[in-house]
């Protein structure tokens, strides 16, 4: 089952939230992950075969597996939020904000005593965890019940305190929330609530490294739609606000994608009220990355005033976007994409190859002038499910 619900009232005009991702924050956001030693800008792959089967112009994936080998884009957000908490600790002006933040003496020399803490699905726990051994610091993680293995181990083993909770993903946030309260750590989370935005706000505009690149890459072409998969929605949000500031009223046209089971955004954009809210179902899915109950409010409040669309979608739709990326089907490149990575894939495969879908298709003005941009988000974050699910599907 895919739902749609379509925003008639799309704000027009920039709001105060979009100014914290302009041109000029994507630049410094971008030179920071550029002086990373390992950084190289991940691939925008053009799907031209899968386009030409759909009946579409173009589809771009940018491919986040190749992130500084974590197979994912959540430290971009981690790594830029956790060196602006120490630069304004320091008074390191943000243009001069580089990974040398991470090894000075004197800020290892704090760091040491310091201790990051957060809840995760699994990506950006890692990117945490990451980030507190680049600067030598603790870092305490929490993941929620029927965490996969894998995912838990691909955190251990960057040095992390790691624990799987008695709770889902709220669950493990509140705990956080909790504990570093108790105990003086820094809640690195990506999710902000009345009261806690700065570091937030700072992992949003670290996605904007994604963003500086694909234009660069897009070489001057611009989309017509973006799709962007959501948990609590500050990776679609701060893409949504770099459009907003780039292309004004021009901007692409924005579809927020969720799970069925995980629509926290959907559900709030519905409620009406102009407010989050949170599920109340219990949440079943593969999609682990999305699989959040609460939106971000700062996220929340970029989403509900510029998407054009929020759908959610079921798992067999991310499953066939998993096997459309590995088999490289339609002739184009084989991609290795994850469970949250590849839905929008599978969406719009779904959409415009299945003649149910025809009048929902036409909704989102998907037609042979459409130039779709999407993000494969991770990559086999948990191999073994990667693999039944791209054998099974064989
Ligand atoms: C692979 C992947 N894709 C997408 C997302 C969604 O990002 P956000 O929670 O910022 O909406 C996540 C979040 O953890 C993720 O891990």
């Amino acid at each position: 089952m895919i739902r749609i619900a379509e925003s008639i009232k799309v704000i027009q005009s920039e709001n105060s939230l979009t100014k914290n991702f302009d041109c000029y924050t994507a630049q410094n956001v971008r030179s920071f992950h550029k002086s990373f030693p390992n950084y190289k800008p991940t691939p925008l792959v053009e799907l031209n075969g899968c386009a030409h089967h759909l009946g579409i112009k173009k589809i771009w994936l940018k491919d986040e597996s190749h992130r500084f080998g974590l197979n994912a884009f959540k430290v971009l957000g981690a790594s830029y939020a956790v060196a602006k908490f120490f630069a304004e600790m320091f008074g390191v002006n943000e243009k001069e904000l580089s990974y040398s933040i991470f090894t000075e003496a004197t800020i290892r020399e704090k760091a040491k005593k310091l201790t990051l803490v957060t809840a995760t699905d699994g990506n950006h726990g890692r990117g945490v965890a990451w980030t507190a051994k680049q600067i030598g610091c603790k870092s305490v993680v929490y993941m929620p019940k029927g965490t996969k293995k894998a995912r838990f181990d691909n955190i251990k083993s960057l040095g992390a305190d790691v624990y799987i909770i008695d709770g889902n993903y709220d669950d493990a946030s509140y705990l956080a929330r909790e504990n570093a309260e108790k105990f003086g750590w820094i809640l690195v989370q990506d999710s902000s609530w009345e009261g806690y935005e700065k570091i937030p706000l700072w992992i949003m505009q670290g996605y904007l490294t994604l963003m500086h690149e694909s234009f660069e890459q897009l070489s001057g072409e611009i989309p017509t739609h973006f799709f962007v998969q959501c948990g609590v929605g500050s990776l679609p949000a701060a893409v949504q606000a770099y459009l907003v500031n780039q292309f004004g009223n021009d901007r692409p046209l924005f579809a927020i994608v969720e799970p069925n089971d995980a629509a926290c955004v959907y559900e709030s954009f519905v409620a009406g009220d102009g407010n989050v809210h949170t599920l109340t179902n219990e949440i079943h899915t593969i999609m682990a990355g999305l699989a959040c109950g609460t939106p971000s409010k700062l996220a929340w409040e970029i989403m509900r005033d510029y998407s054009n669309y929020f759908i959610t979608c079921d798992d067999e739709v991310t499953k066939s976007g998993m096997d459309i990326l590995a088999k490289g089907t339609f002739g184009d490149d084989k991609i290795v994409s994850g469970e949250s990575g590849a839905v929008t894939t599978g969406l719009i495969h779904k959409l415009l190859s299945d003649s149910a879908y025809r009048q929902l298709a036409e909704k989102l003005k998907l037609n042979s002038d459409s130039k779709i941009f999407l993000i494969s988000t991770e990559g086999d974050t948990d191999p073994k499910i990667y693999k039944k699910i791209t054998q099974e599907t064989l």
